[in-house]
């Protein structure tokens, strides 16, 4: 019989159980994710490996300089010390192991943190967490073998379980980080559609006209609806405004918002502009998704439609009747879900009659017609709009506050504004940027709102209706004999 066999044995089967064990922690380990669960998970897994008391992960905060710890297994509260003391903070340091048997003894022990967490070191095993990239991210420490000092074989043990520590507490730092902005991103971006839901919402349109208050309340009753709307007025009368605060009102609120100006569409694009192109349709056409797809499941607002040749409305009436798209070079139909708005200053019913624009399609496009009044149809509201384009002007460019003299608010409201609210608006960002006095006098306007209202002398903006209506013929007059030769 051979004395020695059973001993080989023994040793192997002693092994051969540690091996088992460490590729059980290994797995446990690779599926925590959450960084301070599994710094718990490691500590207690290697305190019973290594028949130690306790264990602990040092982790390096590289900002600080310090080393940070939770102070005890299930405890939340942080230990937190300057990275060049300490047994933890040599290893860290060197990146080397240190295995010793009496702390006491060793002047790079640091007796502190045992005050702080009430607790007597004898032996100690640390090695350093070095992560892939060779950085050292910290030390892994086991306390107080139950049997004297810590073996060549703990050693090996400690070393192998801080290479799997050290992966998964940095997978668990980036998800934890991941997590976190993640979470920031989600607020910004709840913050972002309240700012956008704001800026385009019906109360953007200003006017206590009946014309301007009946189209909000337009917009209101059919913010709950996918109905196509036409929006049809002279330029520059809040066409594109409308058709905003229709989308931003409307149960598509989250989805996109695509405008396309249809004036602006060359002949031969047309077709690729809506409906995209495939690649390769042409040599180094890349694929390119068009407006339709773009708007898909929100508002697509054809701006300027009576700009539209007769083939194109035939290619979007198919849309609008089949609710499909095929892209150029393509060969399937792809389903499309959008709301269609249509914006033009053009009178249709007269394209109509001059065979310029597609009867059908436009009465697919007027299931609602909004029509915009001209600015000179809402006299009243003239120092409204004014004041508010003031007020904002004056924040944009940094300006203190700024006013209208009576005089000059009566001028505005006399003259007919060909252009429109846009007019307005871009005539007070004018006088903001040119005026250095607080008041705006009669003046500082424009020369052609100055000679209509000298051609007709001002009258109170807020008079009765029918002198308003004289105030704008007699102004008008006044406009036209000036710029007759
Ligand atoms: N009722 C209103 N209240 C506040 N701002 C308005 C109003 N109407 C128009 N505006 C402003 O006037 C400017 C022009 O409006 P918008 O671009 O919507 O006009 P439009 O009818 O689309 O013009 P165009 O036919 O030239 O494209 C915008 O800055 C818009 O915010
Ligand atoms: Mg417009």
């Amino acid at each position: 019989m051979d004395p020695v066999k059973p001993a080989v044995v023994r040793e192997q089967n002693h092994l051969g159980g540690k091996f088992v064990a460490i590729l059980k922690i290994c797995q446990k380990i690779n599926s925590e994710r959450d960084l301070t669960a599994l710094l718990d998970l490691i500590a207690v897994e290697a305190t019973k490996l290594m028949e130690a008391d306790r264990a602990t992960i040092f982790l390096l905060d590289q900002e600080k300089h310090e080393l940070w710890s939770k102070v005890a297994l299930g405890s939340e509260e942080i230990l937190r010390f300057d990275s060049g003391v300490g047994i933890a903070g040599a290893v860290v340091k060197t990146g080397q192991l240190i295995n010793v048997e009496d702390v006491h003894r060793d002047a790079r022990f640091y007796p502190a943190i045992d005050t702080r967490t009430r607790y007597h070191t004898q032996s100690l095993l640390a090695v350093p967490l070095r992560n892939f990239e060779g950085q050292t991210i910290g030390a892994f420490e086991v306390l107080n073998k139950k049997s004297g000092a810590f073996t060549g074989e703990d050693e090996e043990i400690l070393k192998a379980l801080a290479a799997q520590a050290t992966v998964a507490i940095e997978t668990a730092q980036v998800v934890g980080e991941m997590a976190r902005r993640r979470e920031q991103l989600m607020q910004e971006n709840a913050q972002l559609w309240r700012e956008v839901e704001g800026r385009f919402s019906a109360q953007n349109i200003l006017g206590n006209d009946a014309k301007i208050q009946s189209v909000m309340k337009m917009i209101k009753q059919i913010s709950d609806t996918s109905v196509n709307v036409l929006i049809t007025g002279e330029s520059g009368t809040g066409k594109e405004l409308v058709a905003k605060a229709i989308h931003y009102n409307s149960p598509r609120t989250r989805r996109p918002f695509v405008a396309l100006n249809c004036a602006a569409l060359p002949e031969n694009l047309v077709e690729s502009e809506l409906f995209g192109i495939e690649k390769g349709v042409a040599t180094g056409v890349e694929r390119r998704i068009g407006k339709f797809e773009m708007a898909h499941g929100g508002t697509l607002l054809l701006d300027e439609i009576g700009d539209l040749s007769l083939t194109a409305q035939s290619k979007i009436l198919r849309v609008l009747q089949e609710r499909v798209i095929e892209r150029v070079g393509g060969r399937k139909a792809i389903p499309v879900d959008v709301r269609i708005l249509a914006a033009t200053n053009k009178d249709l019913e007269e394209g109509i009659k001059k065979g310029s624009f597609r009867e059908d399609l436009y009465y697919r496009l007027k299931v609602i017609h909004i029509r915009m009044p001209p600015l000179r149809e809402m006299r009243e509201d003239i120092p409204l709009l004014a004041n508010h384009f003031l007020a904002n002007s004056c924040r944009e460019m940094d300006r203190k506050p700024m006013s209208l003299a009576p005089q000059a608010l009566s001028s505005l409201a006399n003259y007919p504004w060909p252009g429109n609210v846009r007019e307005l608006e871009n005539e007070i960002k004018r006088l903001v940027v040119t005026v250095r006095r607080k008041t705006i006098t009669e003046e500082d306007l424009s020369e052609a709102i100055r000679s209509a209202s000298r051609a007709s002398p001002p009258q109170n903006p807020t008079q009765e209706p029918s002198l308003k209506g004289k105030a704008f013929t007699w102004s008008l007059q006044g406009f036209i004999k000036k710029i007759r030769p």
